[in-house]
């Protein structure tokens, strides 16, 4: 086994407070990590820290009319709190404006630079002439060509979710100036990810089988796809500034520089020792993160590594996991579209630990995984209060009860107590499976069905039956009760940390360490208890219907934004040929006699001149024009349509309408009379 255990959570973007999605996703995944290894003794660094630079910042910075300075500011300290609010234990959670990881970061860019490791290479890029910047795609808007939604970005269209080029947009515009975009010639460099691609193919798909089939299945896509050379510098004012001569206005990608910031805060953190965590071959790195940071870490950060050599380590586990919605919904924090850390702990304050049980119970490991509201509740009732909860309550208040809150001496054990007992290893020995395998959804039951062992247990003994005639029998099962609860205490701990503190506080105990965990005798008889808390406090439901409220009330002011915004126009229809077009018989022809079709509100009976033939046209214009309204008309006929009965007439044709889209028809005419039979076309 390595001697150390190096774990970072991907660096959240500082241009916003981190939501449920991001906490089941990646922080409480690996923040039980964590404390499982440290619980078990070996020696583990936890690093994270806020990702402050690249466009999703400046972009923030824009819409809140502030600089990027002042966001990333405002949000790192968000988020830090929430972090350590949820329990998180990182040993860091520093930045990437940090001088630490500018310095360093710049120094791995020039390093891998004067080794002539990149490809430097001039090509035309976006640009506003206004505001003299280049643009990222999301900085160009235009109107969306498979939808029409006139603000579609340039890499996305948010309304009919197609993928975009720039290029494909109609009307381009800045979105920085509104000007209209023009290309420019401009300079980067670039990592020739395909040389490392024979060399990725070996690493992963050769010698890392066993990755979380979501993750390989990533990079063998990736790979079999083929790497392109990916550039590490942009045109921007907001980052790491490229450390080369004539790169003026160019700074590292922030996905260059990122990753880059394990490192750098790692070295602030440990500013001698920072290479036993990065450079020694005894060090499991392992990432938790999205999955849509899967490549990222799996094949670019990699490649970095490799180019950079002087021993630095690659990770040995990606564990990534796939996404968490709200609701049925996709999170997105741009549609506010979440349910903010900060903004949960307001509603629900002290309960942090329901948010991690049921983030962890729900956790979306294998497959997009659904976060409902009555979910939440249903789980904090029925789980952490119905069974942890109530046990660990009956047990202490019932040795309070008989034994004045000491626990009492056992007598001689019967089977159903040696039963009860003899759970313990067997689920410890899951619960350790489990979380060696990043499996903490099941890892977490296990934990659970230890506390349903508990509960059921004293359900069937009764001991505030058995007391009535039996203390020393009472006393056999309130012991085996207390031992459990003390090894329930370890069972959670990687779980649900402030309920575990109030645990040993009931039990008068130093938190147990992993090696006690599956014996029965952690408390020594007579040890004293202090008095009984509810571990749980019930959620009640207009707690929840608050949380629906709130989602519903932002469902409706969605719709009513996008009922505002959308095309004053019906969308444009499919392209038809000319020849398609060809096959419809169009003329003009005019009203004889007009009359309504009985039991009808919409619909005239029109006999019609056709200059071919007279014939009979049954139509639903009786809203917008009365018999006597039509009667000597000239109109417009699509007179080749198959004909078709409607309420038992013959219709043979169709009268041309202009619709509106708030649904108003007018007749569709010629602009003086012409004689009936006229082709339209
Ligand atoms: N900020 C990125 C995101 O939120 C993650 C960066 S992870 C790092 O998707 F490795 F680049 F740091
Ligand atoms: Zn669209």
């Amino acid at each position: 086994m390595k001697k150390r255990n190096l774990i970072t959570c991907a660096l959240p973007y500082a241009n916003g407070p981190v939501h449920i999605g991001h906490l089941a996703g990646v922080y409480v995944p690996a923040d039980i990590y964590v404390r499982y290894l440290r619980m078990r003794g070996r020696e583990t660094l936890f690093v994270c820290g806020s990702d402050e630079h690249g466009v999703p910042i400046t972009m923030a910075a824009r819409k809140e009319g502030c600089s990027p300075q002042d966001i990333v500011d405002k949000y790192h300290n968000i988020i830090k709190r929430s972090f350590s609010d949820f329990g998180i234990t990182f040993d860091i959670y520093s930045r990437t404006s940090s001088p630490t990881h500018h310095k360093f970061a710049s120094s791995f860019f020039r390093k891998l630079y004067d080794e002539g490791k990149f490809i430097e290479q001039e090509s035309e890029q976006f640009y506003d002439p206004e505001a003299r910047v280049f643009l990222a795609d999301r900085y160009i808007m235009g109107t969306c060509p498979k939808c029409g939604n006139p603000d579609a970005y340039g890499d996305q269209c948010e309304k009919c979710g197609s993928t975009l080029s720039p290029e494909e947009l109609i009307n381009p515009r800045s979105k920085v100036s509104g000007a209209q975009p023009v290309k420019k010639m401009t300079k980067h460099w670039y990592l020739p990810l395909n040389e490392y691609e024979p060399w990725l193919r070996e690493w992963i798909l050769e010698g890392h089988k066993e990755w979380k089939s979501n993750v390989y299945g990533q990079c063998k896509s990736w790979l079999d796809g083929g790497l392109q050379p990916r550039a590490v510098s942009r045109d921007l004012d907001w980052g790491v500034p490229v450390p080369v001569e004539g790169a003026e206005g160019k700074v590292l990608y922030v996905w260059f520089d990122a990753p880059i910031g394990y490192v750098s805060n790692t070295i602030e953190l440990l500013p001698d020792s920072w290479e036993q965590w990065w450079k020694s071959p005894d060090t499991r790195l392992v990432h938790f993160i999205g999955k849509d940071n899967i490549v990222f870490h799996c094949i670019v950060f990699p490649s970095m590594l490799k180019a950079y050599g002087d021993g630095f380590i690659l990770p040995e586990n990606v564990p990534a996991n796939e996404f968490l919605n709200l609701e049925g919904d996709k999170i997105s924090t741009s549609r506010n579209w979440a349910v903010w850390l900060h903004e949960y702990l307001q509603d629900f304050p002290g309960k942090q630990d329901t948010l991690r049980y049921v983030l962890t119970a729900n956790a979306p490991q294998t497959a997009d995984n659904d976060f409902s509201w009555k979910d939440f509740q249903t789980r904090h009732n029925s789980e952490l209060v119905g069974i942890f909860g109530n046990f660990v309550n009956r047990a202490v208040v019932l040795t309070h009860k008989y034994f004045d809150g000491k626990v009492p001496a056992p007598g001689e054990l019967q089977p159903i107590d040696r039963e009860a007992l003899a759970q313990i290893p067997t689920l410890k020995a899951a619960i350790e499976e489990n979380i060696e395998a990043y499996k903490f959804r099941e890892a977490l039951r296990e934990a659970m069905n230890l506390a349903r062992v508990g509960n059921k247990y004293i359900s069937d003994t009764e001991p505030w039956a058995v007391a009535k005639t039996d203390l020393e029998r009472t006393a056999t099962i309130l012991h085996t009760c207390i031992e459990l609860c003390a090894n329930l205490s370890v069972a959670f701990a990687p779980f649900l940390p402030f309920s575990v503190e109030k645990l040993n506080r009931i039990l008068n105990i130093e938190a147990p360490s992993w090696d006690d965990f599956g014996r029965d005798d952690l408390l020594p008889v007579g040890h004293m208890l202090n008095p009984a808390e509810l571990l749980f406090s019930k959620i009640e439901d207009e707690e929840i219907q608050k949380q629906l409220d709130r989602l519903d009330a932002i469902r409706a002011a969605r719709k009513a934004a996008e009922e505002a915004a959308a095309p004053k126009v019906e969308p444009a229809k499919a392209p038809c040929t000319f020849d398609e077009f060809g096959k419809m018989d169009i003329r003009t022809a005019t009203v004889l006699a007009a009359e309504r079709v009985p039991k009808t509100d919409k619909l005239l009976k029109l006999s019609i001149d056709t200059g071919l033939d007279k014939r009979t046209i049954v139509s639903g214009i009786a809203e917008y024009y009365t018999p006597e309204e039509m009667v000597g008309k000239q109109i417009c006929i699509l007179a080749n349509l198959q004909p078709r009965v409607i309420r038992g007439i013959e219709s043979c044709g169709m009268i041309l309408m202009a619709k509106e889209k708030d649904g108003k028809m007018r007749i569709v005419a010629p602009e003086e009379p012409l004689a009936n039979g006229s082709t339209v076309g």
